[in-house]
């Protein structure tokens, strides 16, 4: 008998959405209230004038330089430009991207070193395919990116959270203590989203050096994914720490998303170094990227890059705002660690529950997130794509909600 479409036919959420997806949308839960709230707000009050924090979604325009070149490479006229290619990215793309990171990461990579990919996202997804074995631990340094979470279960790995200090960085005790003979990778983010806190080169060195020890004495090998988009957005870029030459199995993820505003197009690439240049490296990332139907990057981003690949954002735009949302906030006694580099600010909140002090942001109609979203309760991001004159209302507001007497 066939299933016929009729008025009373209702299937129910669970008839169509798996356990395992529903686990999965309640993690995104603290975000998700904020937003909710916010709408909710606004349905009340179209007037209202919500600053919307909550979202990291990068506001400044590419650059001049990518739109132009952009215009050209679609008026070119060569055959096959928009076919299938190698999974892997065009080669002689990689071999441009090789070529410069061989250079700014001082260490020799080859072109089948270099994995183009559709942002970090895509490397991120392809990667722990390769490496991870179901069952197999992964190190997740808190504050972290919350989609670190449903990138590693998808893979069938088990996330492990690590804490870190007031400044954002981790806690050596614990995480020599997480380190299991099960764990098979750590995922570090530096700069960081939610912080824009970067990992000095001491502390790189310390993680590589605690992941060495676990090895002589368990002899497990631990990878240590340097997941990276926001490399190219550091205010002053000299300060940038090289994992690759610090630890023999790292794994460098780059994405133009945030440096070239176009995280909608989706660019980025994943690159190793000699020591895990096995000839059936390139080829299991190759199947990986296959079997998750991301097939390859875009052509045509992938043809911009070599052209536009010394463009940038003007990132001042960024660190002007986040140094003048710092020092409104310190002012008004919000503790906050300045960042070095992006637009994300992490300040503490002044209540010990960050998601009732979210809440009350929303009445003073801003919207930011959470802590606990990213693994480290007790504060709150607020992400600052917005133009000078709404980040400052922005603060501005934070600090009277801070001093409200709500909150006393
Ligand atoms: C830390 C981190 N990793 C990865 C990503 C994904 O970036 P992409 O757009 O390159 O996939 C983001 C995006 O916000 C991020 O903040």
């Amino acid at each position: 008998m066939s299933l016929k479409l009729s008025a009373d036919l209702h299937f129910k959420s669970e008839d169509i959405i798996s356990h395992a997806c529903r686990t999965l949308s309640s993690m995104g839960s603290e975000i998700r209230r904020v937003f909710l709230l916010g709408q909710k707000l606004r349905e009340e009050n179209p007037d209202i004038d919500l600053v919307d924090l909550s979202l990291g979604n990068p506001d400044l325009e590419p650059p001049s330089e990518v739109r132009n070149e952009l215009v050209r490479l679609a008026q070119e006229q060569a055959e096959g430009q928009h076919r299938y290619m190698d999974n892997a990215g065009y080669p002689e793309v990689r071999s441009f991207l090789a070529g410069r990171l061989s250079k700014s990461e001082g260490i020799p990579i080859g072109r089948d070193s270099v994995f183009i990919t559709c942002g970090a996202a895509g490397a991120l997804q392809i990667l722990l395919r390769t490496l991870l074995d179901h069952g197999d631990e992964v190190v997740l340094l808190a504050p972290f990116f919350s989609e670190y979470r449903p990138y590693v279960t998808n893979m069938g790995g088990i996330p492990v959270i690590v804490g870190s200090d007031g400044s954002h960085l981790p806690d050596f005790e614990k995480l020599r203590a997480a380190l299991t003979p099960k764990t098979r990778a750590i995922i570090i983010n530096s700069p960081n989203n939610p912080s824009g806190v970067l990992y000095p080169e001491h502390v790189v060195r310390g993680i590589a050096s605690l992941l060495e020890a676990h090895r002589r004495e368990t002899g497990r090998l631990v990878h240590l994914i340097s997941d990276e988009p926001y490399a190219r957005l550091l205010y002053n870029p000299e300060e940038m720490v090289r994992v690759l030459e610090i630890y023999p199995a790292a794994w460098l993820v780059r994405s133009h998303s945030k440096d070239l505003g176009l995280a909608g197009e989706r660019i980025g690439y994943l690159a190793w170094g000699p020591a895990l240049a096995l000839p059936e490296t390139i080829n299991a990332l190759r199947n990986s990227a296959r079997a998750l139907g991301f097939v390859n990057a875009p052509a045509l981003m992938q043809r911009l890059l070599p052209r536009v690949f010394d463009a940038s954002v003007d990132v001042s735009l960024y660190r002007d705002r986040v140094n003048t949302f710092v020092d409104i906030l310190s002012r008004g006694g919000i503790d906050c660690v300045r960042p070095r580099a992006s637009f994300f600010v992490f300040p503490k909140s002044p209540m010990t529950d960050d998601n009732a002090f979210t809440e009350q942001l929303v009445r003073y109609g801003v919207l930011a997130v959470p802590g606990s979203s990213f693994g480290k309760a007790g504060y709150f991001r607020c992400s600052l794509t917005q133009p000078l004159n709404r980040v400052i209302e922005g603060a501005r507001r934070i600090v009277e909600c801070a001093h409200s007497k709500e909150l006393k």
